[in-house]
């Protein structure tokens, strides 16, 4: 059936309206007209549309909670990482911010920098991709490389535009930002729950990353959720401002939600001014803040900075005084980690603290302890600074019972028996049993199985615990002779979760040069680091070949890590362990280094893309090779550099084949960009 023109023009123009007063609404806080009338447009919309299915566009305002749940969430690769902030908790860390900045800029101590200042929002980061002006994508921020894919859970959130207004907006344009739940929404949320009788939320900001992690976006939709977008990601086909606060107001034009409460200021005494004002003011916002963020407001200039690790030099999050709590000291213990270091413990009579109870608080290092002098019975004042781990900020001196005793760092690890070390000048006590140590060894392996090492899922804690007490596990390799018989006659273990555990070791093989680095757990070698030397050297053997001199040539490698590299490779059993892994199946991409071109990874080079791959669609490949200067085509011929190809490859693969063309996987196409 055809849809009268009359009738498509009517529904045109009713979405022009509600779209209008949306931006009205949310965006602008300034509603044109009483929610009644808003809610008759939107009525008359839906009886058109029911009326006339056809009519129906996935962009169409009505469409927001129409999907059906979904089964597990996927995942984004994030074309650009999404980073986090460095912290500021004084304003001498400030002031050393502001002055590294000008250092790296080399600008006169006395300069004057315009910063755009807002409020540190208390939520969860999402990415929001606006293809054409759809949103065709919401993502996670996830570990900052890869999110999960909530599209179908943004989608609902109203203050979310589903297509941008106006003109001029970037092809492919990723807005970033923070999706929150308003203080008076998650109490109104809360007392109806506690009425029913069901959960409630702790804080806003566990309500609102909880709300976006749904498999049924229904259960989303009904959630007071909000969002300011506060930067942009990847942006492709159109040009932005200069700068950043120029960059947010023509965000908001484009229909998206940003906090009213920005500002540019000049200066960092006027960001101090700014810090006060809001911080007096945080009470009376409809949201939950952290502290506030400043940011170089000159795009140019953020450029020249750049970044350290996982944050940028040209921005950093200037937290308010953390919240704090009176308890009582219950016990303190020694916990051994995974490099044997040796973590005075608090245990600590249950608090709410921060929107959360703390009964544990971590102490860092003997030196600390002693310096707090904190004693079993003490009443201790628990911080807990955002999503920092508890400590223990001091001790009340007048509270303190008679007859306490100084803690003693023990000189026998308190799970092995071996002595307890400390070398020159270190602040850490080490147990020396090392591998011997089952603290050692089950800490060691609980990295390894993580979700950014190897990423074994079920394989939690507990498990190795019981596997390393009965002696079962005493290197990662021993994981992959597990059997299903030995796991089922496990306590607490079924006959289904054992088949579980054995696909999720199974499937844990394919990994990738990274996460294999970073989960060998070589002391200093974190998550950034290990991305770094994979992407730099393409090849394991290339790593453990490379010299303390040559690694130190990678972003990231500074000489302490160079050394624990190269010490880590020159221990035979190490390199045992890896080749045991690779015995049993363990496996990824290798590749040779790429040489660096400014214009674009794949600059000059021709693809073709064929199969299904795991977790990219064929556009998003092709998306992602043209980004990086890389050509795409439909056929194979022998101007083909690469082929991509994924499962169930045709005709393609066999023409490569023939004409001898190289043909990658995804991953190995990933390890190609980022090598270089
Ligand atoms: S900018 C490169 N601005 O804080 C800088 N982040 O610690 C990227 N956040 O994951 C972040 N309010 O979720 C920025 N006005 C704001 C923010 C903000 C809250 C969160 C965000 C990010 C985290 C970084």
């Amino acid at each position: 059936m055809t849809v009268p023109a009359a009738t498509r023009k009517k529904a045109e123009s009713l979405r022009d309206q509600i779209r209008h007063h949306n931006y009205r609404y949310h965006a602008l806080d300034d509603p044109e007209v009483p929610d009644a009338e808003y809610d008759r447009l939107m009525r008359e919309l839906q009886v058109l549309e029911e009326k006339h299915p056809a009519l129906v566009t996935p962009d169409s305002p009505t469409q927001r909670v129409g999907d059906a749940p979904i089964s597990a969430f996927g995942t984004v690769r994030h074309e650009m990482p999404m980073l986090s902030l460095g912290n500021a908790f004084s304003e001498q860390e400030l002031h050393d911010f502001h002055r590294r900045a000008l250092e790296k800029l080399e600008l006169d101590a006395t300069s004057e920098l315009i910063y755009a200042a807002e409020p540190k929002l208390d939520g969860a980061a999402v990415s929001l991709l606006y293809v054409d002006g759809v949103l065709t994508q919401g993502a996670t921020r996830g570990d900052g490389t890869t999110g999960e894919d909530i599209t179908h859970n943004v989608r609902t959130i109203e203050a979310i535009p589903l297509r941008l207004l106006g003109k001029g907006f970037p092809r492919r344009l990723e807005v970033r930002g923070e999706v929150f739940m308003p203080k008076a929404g998650f109490e109104a949320y809360n007392d109806k729950a506690r009425a029913a009788g069901e959960k409630t939320f702790v804080n806003p900001r566990n309500a609102a990353a909880g709300s976006l992690r749904q498999l049924d976006p229904k259960l989303t939709a009904a959630r007071p959720l909000d969002m300011y977008a506060y930067s942009v990601g990847v942006t492709e086909g159109g040009k932005l401002p200069s700068s950043h606060s120029e960059i947010i107001d023509q965000l908001q034009q484009w229909g998206i939600k940003v906090c009213p409460e920005r500002r540019v200021v000049k200066g960092i005494e006027a960001c101090l001014a700014y810090y006060v004002d809001i911080g007096k003011r945080r009470s009376t916002l409809a949201y939950e803040i952290d502290g506030v963020v400043y940011k170089i407001n000159s795009l140019a200039m953020q450029a020249e900075l750049g970044f350290v690790s996982r944050a940028p030099r040209w921005a950093i999050a200037h937290k308010f005084p953390a919240q704090e709590e009176l308890t009582q000291v219950e016990s303190v213990e020694f916990q051994v980690g995974r490099t044997g270091a040796i973590t005075p413990v608090a245990r600590l009579k249950p608090v709410f603290v921060g929107g959360v109870t703390v009964s544990n608080a971590t102490l860092h290092n003997i030196d600390e302890l002693h310096r707090k002098d904190v004693r079993v019975g003490d009443t201790v004042v628990v911080r807990r600074a955002g999503d920092v781990i508890p400590e223990i900020a001091s001790v009340l001196m007048s509270r303190r019972p008679k007859h306490t005793r100084r803690v003693q760092l023990p000189k026998k690890c308190p799970v092995c028996n071996s002595q307890v070390a400390r070398e020159e000048g270190e602040t850490v006590a080490r147990c020396t049993g090392g591998l011997f140590c089952a603290a050692q060894r089950a800490e060691s392996l609980k990295h390894f199985v993580s979700r950014r090492a190897l990423d074994i899922e079920g394989f939690g804690a507990k498990l190795v615990d019981q596997l390393v007490a009965i002696d079962r596990l005493k290197t990662p390799a021993d994981i992959f002779q597990l059997t299903q018989e030995e796991l089922e006659n496990l306590e607490r273990m079924g006959k289904k979760s054992a088949s579980k555990l054995i696909d999720a070791i199974e499937k844990s093989k394919s990994t990738t040069l990274a996460h294999l680095l970073f989960a060998l757990g070589i002391r200093e070698v974190g998550e950034a680091t290990a991305a770094s030397v994979a992407a730099h050297y393409g090849r394991l053997a290339n790593v453990v070949a490379a010299s303390e001199e040559e690694l130190q040539g990678i972003d990231d490698v500074g000489p302490v890590v160079a050394a624990r590299l190269r010490s880590f490779f020159d221990e035979k059993h190490n390199l045992d362990v890896i080749a045991r892994l690779q015995d049993y199946g363990v496996n990824w991409a290798e590749s040779d280094p790429v040489q660096a071109s400014s214009d674009g990874a794949l600059l000059g080079k021709t693809f073709v893309i064929t199969g299904t791959l795991p977790t990219m669609t064929r556009d998003k490949a092709k998306d992602f090779i043209q980004s990086h200067g890389g050509k795409v085509t439909g056929s194979v011929s022998s101007k083909t550099d690469y082929v991509l190809a994924g499962d169930n490859a045709g005709s393609k693969l066999l023409k490569a084949e023939k004409l001898q063309i190289r043909v990658i996987s995804e991953a190995e196409l990933r390890t190609l960009v980022s090598s270089t």
